[in-house]
C-alpha cells in the first residue's frame, strides 16, 4: 500500500520473527504500550508501521499474518546490525545520551551505516506514505529521517519522538556527527522529548550550534520553544509516555492473573516481604546499585532471609556489547556473593531470572510485590514504574523510583532514592519495606490518579493534536 495516511517509523516492528526453528520461522506480536496506543490510530488512520522484525535473515520474510498488513518489515544485513544497531544506536548514542553511565565509542563507520540504513528507512517511509500523510519517525535509532524524509516527500507531516534522554549540550557537543544529527531532527514539523529538561538541553544547543534563525521561547503547555528555518518552522516539545493502564488493570484484575499471584506468594513463603525489579539487563539500570543496597540491609541485620525477598527479572538485551556482557557477569557474580552469605538452604535472597516474562506473569508479580524497586541511573522515562501502579488496582505495594528516571518528576507521591547514595537507598529501601498501610494506600490513590489520566492514549493524542497545528494545551483524560 502506498497510501497510507498515518506512518509509524521505528527501528522495531511491534512484531518480531521467531527463528528459534531455523526451518520455520514464525511471526510473533511483542506487545508494548507503544502498540496499544498507535494500533486504535493505525486502524482508523489507513496506517502504516515500517519497523525491524529483529532477526537478520537476508531479507526474505515468511507472509504477514492477514490481521497485520499494515506491518512492513525493513531489512537489516548482519553488517548492518552490527555497525548500524549495535554500535552507532546502542554503543555511541544510548550511553551518550544516558550521560555517558559507560564511555561511548564514536567510530566513522558505524556512521556510515547509520547513515545508510536511517536512509533506508526513509525510502520506505516514502513509499508507504499517500499525498499529504503523517509519518511518525520514533528514538534514538532513526534521528536523520526526519530530514531525508522530507527530502524525498515535502508534502508529509512529520513529527519525531525520542525516547531516551537527550543530554546536556556538553554531553552532546562531544558528537562528531553533532550537526548532521541536528540538522537531521529539524526536518521534522514538531520534535518530541519525554520531559521539558530534554526539550531545553535541544534548544540551547540549537542556538550553540546555530541552526536556526532564531530560536523563541513558547513555554506554554507542551510546546516549549521553536526554531525558525528560512522556509518553515520547527516546534520542540515535552510529552512524557506513558502506559496502557486501562489494559494493565484489567489484566492485573483477571481470576488467572490473581490466582497466579496467590501461587508466587505461597512458592516465595507467605510471610516474606517480597521485593521486585523488573529490568532489561542494562548498564543504565542500576541493577547492580539494587542489589548492593539490599546487601547492606542484610549485613546489617535490617532484612533476613527469612523475612524479605528480592525478585529481579533481568531480561536479556543487546547481549553481544561488551558493556553489557560486563554487567551481566558483575550483577550474577553479586547475586551469587549475596546468596552465599546470607542464604540457607530453601531460601536464598535473591531470585535471579535472566529471562523474558509475558505480560501475565509480569502482572501476576506486580501483583505479589510489596515493594517495587525502579531505580536506573538515568532513564527517558521508565514504564515498569508506570505499569506497576496501573497493576495494582488493590492499592498495594509500594513503589521506589529513581529521582533519575523520567518517570520521577510525575510520580511524585513515590519513595524517591538517589540510586549513587549506598546509604540513603538502603534507608529508602527499609522506609518502603516498613511503609505504613494506610500511608502506602494513600499514596498509591495518588499515583494512579496520574498514571489513568495520563496514559498512553492521552500521550499519542496530545502529540499528533500538536502536530496537526494544536497549541499543545490538550485537556487531560481519555
Ligand atoms: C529502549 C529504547 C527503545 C528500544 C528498547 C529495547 O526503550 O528507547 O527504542 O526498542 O529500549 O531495546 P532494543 O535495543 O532491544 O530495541
Amino acid at each position: 500500500a502506498s497510501d497510507a495516511d498515518f506512518v509509524v517509523v521505528a527501528n522495531r516492528l511491534p512484531l518480531h520473527l521467531d527463528t528459534t526453528d531455523l526451518d520455520a520461522p514464525r511471526w510473533r506480536r511483542s506487545p508494548g504500550g507503544l502498540v496499544s496506543a498507535l494500533e486504535p490510530i493505525l486502524r482508523t488512520r489507513r496506517g502504516a508501521w515500517a519497523g525491524w522484525a529483529g532477526t537478520v535473515t537476508g531479507g526474505a520474510h515468511p507472509a504477514l499474518p492477514d490481521q497485520d498488513t499494515r506491518m512492513h518489515p525493513v531489512p537489516l544485513t548482519e553488517d548492518e546490525y552490527r555497525d548500524y544497531y549495535e554500535g552507532f544506536s546502542n554503543a555511541t548514542l544510548w550511553p551518550l545520551f544516558h550521560d555517558a553511565v559507560v564511555p561511548p565509542d564514536f567510530d566513522q563507520s558505524w556512521w556510515h551505516s547509520y547513515l545508510g540504513v536511517n536512509q533506508r528507512f526513509a525510502q520506505h517511509a516514502a513509499a508507504l506514505a499517500g499525498p499529504g500523510a503523517t509519518v511518525w519517525v520514533q528514538d534514538y535509532q532513526l534521528m536523520l529521517v526526519p530530514a531525508m524524509l522530507r527530502a524525498l516527500r515535502p508534502d508529509v507531516r512529520i513529527g519525531f519522538f525520542l525516547h531516551i534522554p537527550f543530554p546536556p549540550p556538553e554531553l552532546f557537543l562531544q558528537l562528531p556527527w553533532r550537526s548532521q544529527i541536528v540538522d537531521g531532527l529539524l526536518g521534522a514539523d514538531l520534535i518530541g522529548f519525554q520531559l521539558p529538561g530534554g526539550a531545553e538541553n535541544f534548544l540551547q544547543l540549537v542556538r550553540r550550534l546555530r541552526r536556526g534563525e532564531d530560536v523563541s521561547r513558547a513555554p506554554h503547555a507542551s510546546v516549549l520553544g521553536r526554531v525558525l528555518l528560512r522556509d518553515r518552522e520547527v516546534r520542540v516539545g515535552a510529552f512524557p509516555i506513558s502506559v496502557d493502564a486501562a489494559g494493565l488493570e484489567d489484566l492485573a484484575r483477571s481470576e488467572p492473573v490473581r490466582e497466579r499471584t496467590r501461587q508466587i506468594r505461597r512458592q516465595l513463603g507467605e510471610r516474606r516481604r517480597i521485593m521486585l525489579g523488573v529490568d532489561r539487563l542494562d548498564y543504565t539500570k542500576g541493577i547492580d546499585q539494587r542489589l548492593r543496597a539490599f546487601e547492606g540491609l542484610l549485613a546489617a541485620g535490617r532484612a533476613t532471609a527469612q523475612d524479605t525477598v528480592l525478585v529481579q527479572i533481568a531480561t536479556p538485551s543487546r547481549e553481544r556489547i561488551g558493556h553489557y556482557r560486563r554487567q551481566r557477569a558483575r550483577i550474577e557474580a553479586r547475586v551469587g556473593q549475596i546468596n552465599g552469605a546470607f542464604g540457607q538452604v530453601g531460601q536464598v535472597p535473591v531470585h535471579y531470572l535472566h529471562t523474558t516474562v509475558d505480560r501475565s506473569e509480569l502482572a501476576a508479580l506486580y501483583g505479589a510485590a510489596d515493594v517495587m524497586l525502579v531505580t536506573p541511573l538515568r532513564d527517558g522515562m521508565n514504564l515498569v514504574a508506570k505499569e506497576f501502579v496501573a497493576a495494582r488496582p488493590d492499592l498495594g505495594g509500594s513503589l521506589v523510583l529513581s529521582e533519575f528516571a523520567g518517570a520521577a518528576q510525575e510520580l511524585t507521591r513515590a519513595l524517591l532514592v538517589n540510586p549513587h547514595h549506598p546509604v540513603e537507598f538502603q534507608d529508602v529501601m527499609a522506609a518502603a519495606l516498613g511503609q505504613d498501610e494506610t500511608e502506602g494506600r494513600r499514596r498509591m490513590r495518588d499515583l494512579r490518579h496520574h498514571v489513568r489520566e495520563r496514559d498512553v492514549h492521552h500521550w499519542a493524542h496530545s502529540f499528533l493534536a500538536v502536530l496537526h497545528g494544536g497549541s499543545g494545551s490538550v485537556p487531560s483524560g481519555p
